[in-house]
């Protein structure tokens, strides 16, 4: 009895979904063919958004492609035209749809959400309401409704039958999803390690209770991809830090949130994480701890970058394996960027560290939601007696003042380590961004004058960052994309660590490609009225590559290259 009622239940709420013409089409972010990423709502400066169904096995669907391309260009820079298929990877999509950009919705969810069950059915999405202001036909009363769209008139013929191919969607039942052995043990592995007491999320998923009264924010942050924060195309490289979550699990999650969350039997295992996150997380307590010189943040306007100082307090030399800062007030504080050597004694520089040291290296700096960790297996940073540790903070206002007193722990190797890790850094000064730009690119190009193997990357720009690209070309002629970031974002300076480190021969060349978006459609970009240069501060710009490697000698080179 009680299954048959929840089976009338999810029909009708199955029918009362189909998005019909006037009802609000929810934001959602995908990737395309060829790795770029989009969501909707960049596309808030358009007249409408049209969207073709596909479905590669029906003939109707990549027919109407050219029609529709032709009469979205003719109006211009007011109507946005994607392609979206729900039926295939991007694989085969990237394969057999030419010059469409396809919007891969490999989840399903888009597909789900807005009903999209007839390949060759066209969608209009109106942006200024993020209404749907026609779906159906592709010829037969679409040309019309977007006339009248565009024109921001009514549309008199919403709704046509489109010609074309049924989409099937295998049925999902989200009330038979349980919590406590489905949807707890997700939240554990993809979400809790910032969503719990003292990590660096907002609100900690500390029981069923909390998760129920998030989940439709939850659903939005997973149709969007904003979380887990992840800006990495996934099919790109292989990284051990990857915070991406896996298609089912997405819709493992949205399934049982749209069946209205339901608790089910059983224990709640998200219990064990209220209490609170270890300050020195996995690395645990560290071998020294070194106080930074505490900064008053005052409670609005811009901070310059502040520079603080301590001298190793040691005394002694020491091989460093980890190390990591734990901020004193994350609300001010944006990043840090650790470095050691001399200090300068004498003009305009004095008190700051010299250009070029022979006792200079990196310890590690502060992002938010890095995992602290060793340095790779073998490896570490020679931290001497005599050298002055720089702390470069950077900080932005919240709103009310406060005193940030921020933290290094170090950890030590007992005895010398065989390799030194190094860092290469690929920079341009020269950037030039146009104002009022959606797309500029630069790049910053180096290359490896010995063999190396590699084992991290770090695209860095500012708030006009929009993409990052690494590509190596090998002295053999061929090329390889290592890194592909389409939706780069300036709160998250994700440093990508390699899941195996690369061999990497002496002459090979690294290509670092920055887009930015210098538009007013780029929320985070402060005067898209300017033309914008290198600078410090995040309203200047930058294009600052970091690879960590080492140097491999003469007689491991043979076996390593040998082993690629
Ligand atoms: C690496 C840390 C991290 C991980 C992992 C993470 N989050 Fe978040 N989450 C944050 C931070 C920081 C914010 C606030 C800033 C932002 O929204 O970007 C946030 C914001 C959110 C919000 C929005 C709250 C609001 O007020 O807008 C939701 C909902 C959310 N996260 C859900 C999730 C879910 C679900 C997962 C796992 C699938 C997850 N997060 C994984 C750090 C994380």
């Amino acid at each position: 009895m009680i299954r048959s009622l929840s089976l009338i239940f999810l029909v009708l709420s199955a029918s009362a979904s189909a998005l019909a013409p006037n009802e609000r089409v929810g934001n959602f972010r995908l990737f395309d063919q060829a790795g770029g990423s989009h969501h909707l709502h960049y596309f808030s400066d358009k007249k409408a958004v049209v969207l073709l169904v596909q479905d590669l096995s029906c003939e109707a669907s990549t027919a109407a492609h050219q029609g529709i391309n032709t009469l979205a260009s003719s109006y211009g820079e007011d109507v946005e035209y994607f392609v979206i298929n729900s039926t295939s990877d991007r694989a085969e999509i990237a394969a057999s749809s030419g010059e469409a950009r396809v919007l891969v919705d490999d989840a399903q969810l888009v597909g789900r959400t807005m009903d999209l069950s007839r390949a060759g059915e066209v969608l209009v999405v109106n942006p200024e309401s993020w209404t749907l202001a026609y779906r159906g036909d592709a010829s037969d009363g679409l040309p019309e409704a977007l006339e009248a769209v565009v024109a921001g008139e009514p549309v008199t013929q919403s709704r046509t039958q489109a010609k074309g191919c049924d989409i099937v969607y295998a049925p999902t039942n989200g009330h038979e999803i349980s919590y406590t052995d489905t949807i707890a043990p997700i939240l554990a592995e993809n979400c809790v390690n910032c969503h719990r007491p003292g990590g660096i999320g907002p609100w900690a998923m500390t029981d069923y209770t909390m998760v129920r009264g998030f989940s439709l924010m939850m659903r939005e942050v997973l149709m969007t991809k904003r979380m887990p924060p992840w800006h990495a195309d996934p099919t790109i490289g292989h990284w051990s830090n990857d915070r991406s979550i896996g298609r089912e699990e997405i819709q493992t999650l949205v399934s049982w949130i749209d069946a209205g969350s339901p608790r089910g039997e059983g224990e709640d295992p998200l219990t064990q994480y209220a209490s609170h996150k270890p300050t020195w997380g996995n690395l645990g307590e560290p071998d020294l701890i070194v106080d930074i010189p505490p900064t008053d943040i005052p409670a609005t306007g811009v901070v310059d970058y502040q520079y603080k100082y301590v001298t190793n307090p040691l005394g002694k030399d020491v091989w460093v394996r980890a190390s990591q800062i734990v901020p004193g007030d994350r609300t001010v504080l944006h990043h840090v960027i650790t470095r050691f050597g001399e200090q300068e004694t004498e003009g305009p520089r004095a008190g700051r560290l010299k250009r070029r040291s022979s006792i200079g290296g990196g310890l590690a700096g502060y992002v938010p939601g890095a995992e602290a960790r060793d340095l790779p297996e073998g490896t570490g940073t020679l931290l001497p007696a005599g050298a002055t540790i720089e702390f470069q903070m950077h900080y932005t206002t919240s709103g009310a003042a406060t005193t940030d007193h921020s933290r290094i722990g170090v950890y030590f190797h007992n005895e010398e380590p065989e390799h030194k890790i190094n860092a290469m850094i690929l920079a341009n000064g020269g950037i030039k961004i146009p104002a009022n730009t959606k797309s500029h690119s630069e790049q910053a190009i180096r290359k490896f004058d010995k063999d190396v193997l590699v084992y991290s990357i770090l695209p860095h720009s500012h708030f006009r960052g929009k993409a990052a690209k690494f590509v190596a070309n090998y002295p053999d002629g061929s090329s390889e994309e290592l890194l592909n970031v389409p939706n780069y974002d300036f709160n998250w300076q994700t440093t990508y660590l390699l899941e195996e480190p690369k061999f990497m021969p002496a002459g090979t060349e690294i290509v670092y490609t920055n887009w930015w978006d210098n538009s007013s459609q780029n929320p985070a970009n402060p005067n898209p009225n300017r033309e914008v240069t290198w600078g410090q501060q995040s309203f200047d710009e930058m294009i600052f590559g970091a690879i960590s490697y080492r140097e491999i000698d003469s007689s491991e080179g043979d076996s390593l290259a040998g082993s690629e």
